[in-house]
């Protein structure tokens, strides 16, 4: 089985985003994950780029000691020397340099001849090859160049000295069999391709930089560089994830591995999301918020019976969960399993019943949140144990506008006894909380209040959660939702100081 070399590009090409830029303390933290995923070669920056690109560089070259460390240089000497001043105390350090081979790119953008791209392409391999014995060369927009031409200048910079040849569809314009024909055409035709490793680097334009690196490696190619959550330039580089997913999902396919450690792929996507601000897009292949989660009753059945049914991958091998999402769709034998999960032993009557409330629910809101399931099931098992109910709200009224103060007129069963409550505050919410913890039958405080909208609109439901400290300072959590923000409070705050009363519920967060 041949290896696979995963060349990351992450700190490279991923910042070149439009909007990803790093802090020099989140490049190194990438670096350390990178290294703890198993990459073999990070390529950490482009050193002429900037001081602060230069100095990124060379701490991670100082640090890191498992994977090959590369700088990016054009073909240009001051950025050959700068990349390998960058990169030299590496304990495995390689410059990679590059130079346009497609003729719009030398003649529009580079206003050079084929001529003098070569010779520069020559030059820049030997000046590397000076300094650093490991030497990565990329012509790039390869798949837009002249055949004939590109292998004239691959076979001069292997007799210059480089060890990688990696092949860019620059602008992602390539098909899969164009590509993979590319790299089989370049195995067949450049002298000395057998001594060095054949790398490729695809862009996303298209949608195909995975399934470009992919025809690749079927055709020979040993290294494919990508980056976490697929970032890079325009549309993005080939997805890790995705690459190595493939390669591990399909060995026998490709007959090939990685030295990835596949569990470390979830919390990396996070890490360089959180980072980069840039959010995963929810169903992304393999780390995507859906990508092992169920919604349909005959999927979720199906998984429960065996998981192979709906899953090709066991989602805990890259550090992520199944998930059954309740919803609309789901049947009732996966709401008892969440539920169960969630810790409610809820007999078949209060399962009918948080079925049809989430039901309701997915009917009136795009998602059911594990907050909404939990705030359900409490709401059924909390009607059933009238016992933990000590305060029950029989009536409220609200008095408020822009000349009087805010007052809420509360009536209330407290223990079974009427209680008459009346709370004045900045707003109508204050005023019932405040009317609230003034008949409530012991010391309780609200410590947190939060309130969101879960769906648009004037007429929104409001999601209220709060937490309430009885005497002791226990914290208990509470949820309510409502169309009305004002009964969403008052409900989420009686719940609170139910739970306070009884001293059950979540405790301390
Ligand atoms: O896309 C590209 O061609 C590149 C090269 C520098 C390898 O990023
Ligand atoms: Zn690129």
């Amino acid at each position: 089985m041949k290896k696979i070399k995963i060349f990351d590009t992450t700190l490279r090409d991923g910042e070149q985003s439009p909007g990803a830029t790093l802090t020099h303390r989140e490049k190194m933290l990438i670096a350390k994950q990178l290294e703890k995923l198993g990459v073999d070669v990070i390529e950490a920056g482009f050193p002429i780029a900037s001081e602060d690109d230069f100095k990124a560089v060379k701490e991670i070259s100082e640090t890191i000691k498992g994977p090959i460390i590369a700088g990016l240089s054009r073909a240009i000497d001051k950025d050959i020397i700068r990349a390998w001043e960058a990169v030299q105390n590496a304990k495995r350090p390689r410059i990679h340099t590059f130079m346009a081979t497609s003729d719009i790119h030398i003649k529009e953008q580079f206003k050079k001849t084929r001529k003098e791209a070569l010779e520069m392409s020559v030059a820049a391999v030997k000046l590397a090859k000076s300094y650093c014995s490991d030497v990565e060369f990329s012509p790039m927009d390869a798949s837009r160049s002249d055949p004939k031409f590109l292998f004239q200048v691959l076979d001069e910079v292997i007799a210059a000295g480089a060890t990688t040849l990696n092949i860019p569809d620059t602008v992602g314009y390539s098909q899969p069999s164009e590509f993979g024909q590319l790299i089989s055409s370049i195995k067949k035709n450049v002298q000395g391709i057998e001594d060095v490793t054949i790398s490729v680097h695809c862009h996303n334009d298209l949608g195909l930089a995975v399934s470009n690196s992919l025809e690749a490696v079927r055709n020979g190619a040993t290294q494919v560089e990508c980056t976490i959550n697929g970032l890079g330039e325009r549309a993005g580089n080939a997805s890790l994830e995705e690459i190595v997913m493939n390669l591990e999902t399909r060995k026998s396919f490709f007959d090939a591995e990685t030295s990835i450690t596949l569990k470390e792929l979830f919390p990396t996507s996070q890490m360089v999301s959180n980072f980069t601000g840039i959010s995963v897009q929810r169903n992304k292949a393999i780390v995507g918020e859906n990508a092992f989660a169920h919604e349909s009753g005959i999927h979720q059945h199906g998984l429960l019976a065996n998981r192979e049914t709906y899953e090709i991958m066991c989602p805990e091998m890259v550090g992520k969960k199944t998930a059954f999402v309740l919803g609309k769709h789901s049947g009732r034998h996966a709401t008892k399993q969440v539920l169960e999960e969630m810790g409610f032993n809820l007999n078949e009557k209060q399962l009918q019943q948080v079925s049809k409330k989430i039901k309701d629910l997915a009917d009136k809101q795009k998602t059911v949140l594990d907050e909404d399931i939990v705030a359900i099931a409490e709401d059924v098992t909390n009607q059933l144990k009238k016992e933990e109910t000590r305060v029950v709200l029989k009536e409220l009224r609200i008095e408020t506008g822009n000349k009087i103060t805010p007052t809420a007129h509360l009536s209330l069963l407290i223990d079974g006894k009427v209680v008459e409550a009346k709370g004045t505050g900045v707003g109508p919410v204050d005023a019932v909380s405040n009317a609230l913890q003034s008949v409530a039958p012991t010391k309780v405080s609200l410590k947190e209040y939060n309130l969101k909208a879960i769906t648009g609109g004037t007429d929104a439901l409001a999601d209220v959660v709060v937490k309430i400290a009885n005497g002791g300072g226990k914290v208990h959590k509470a949820e309510a939702i409502n169309e009305d923000v004002i009964m969403a409070s008052a409900n989420a705050l009686i719940k609170g100081i139910n739970k306070a009363l009884t001293k059950e519920g979540e405790v301390g967060k």
